[in-house]
């Protein structure tokens, strides 16, 4: 399972990124929102994906199909490799078949069964990103989701890659790797809360104070 980092904060991203293990970012409307007002949105976006350097979701605002083909375009002249992220609504799906049709890959956002996941899959979705935090905020197994979806990939052989999203803290890495998603889009904190162990730290604290007593004793 590949770890994409979700989120649009550049210091954020580039730490991330820096560490190696980082194949991509996703972003939203919602997240973008939090950054620093004054920034230039495209420039941000650019600056994203060039710290990363690999796929770069880019979600589309309109809610009508020719509106989001519209900014589809317009955010591919600011780098053609761009993923355009779509929403799932009947307009979404058009313009998903669309964009599918150009060759243009679509992250289609906003999943939170199985069958929407299908669905989008059918309308040419390259990658389909199910909810799992949002469903488990209503009393409803997240990870359950994504395990219904990669069954249904199984069973099918469906091409489309399978995102976790929504993810909340690092049992749900666990579990959406267990269950079969390609990718996990993962905030930060939870990347980092993933890394952190207290073995580990004690473990390299001890073999760093063993070097130094050893190396004054040979000196
Ligand atoms: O990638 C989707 C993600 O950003 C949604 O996360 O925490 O707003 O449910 P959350």
């Amino acid at each position: 399972m590949q770890l994409y980092v979700d989120s649009a904060n550049l210091t954020e991203i580039r730490h991330a990124a820096a560490m190696g293990f980082i194949s991509g970012v996703t972003t939203n409307p919602s997240l973008l929102a939090k950054e620093d007002p004054s920034l230039d949105i495209k420039s941000l976006l650019l600056d994203i994906h060039a710290s990363v350097g690999g796929h770069t979701s880019v979600e589309v605002v309109s809610t009508d199909t020719d509106g989001m083909l519209r900014e589809a375009d317009e955010i591919l002249t600011w780098f053609p490799e761009a993923t355009i992220k779509i929403p799932f609504i009947p307009a979404g799906l058009a313009a998903v078949r669309n964009l599918a049709n150009r060759g243009i890959p679509t992250n289609v956002t906003l999943l939170f069964t199985a069958n929407q996941a299908l669905i989008a899959a059918n309308a040419g979705a390259t990658y389909v990103s199910v909810f799992l935090g949002r469903l488990d905020d209503i009393s409803t197994d997240g990870v359950q989701a994504v395990r219904d979806t990669a069954e249904i990939w199984d069973v099918h052989g469906l091409e489309s890659q399978i995102i976790a999203a929504s993810i909340r803290h690092p049992i749900h890495l666990l579990e959406c790797a267990k269950a079969g998603a390609h990718i996990a889009t993962t905030p930060y904190k939870v990347l980092m809360q993933s890394i952190k162990h207290p073995l580990t730290d004690a473990g390299l604290a001890a073999f760093l104070k063993d070097h130094e007593a050893m190396m004054a004793k040979k000196s």
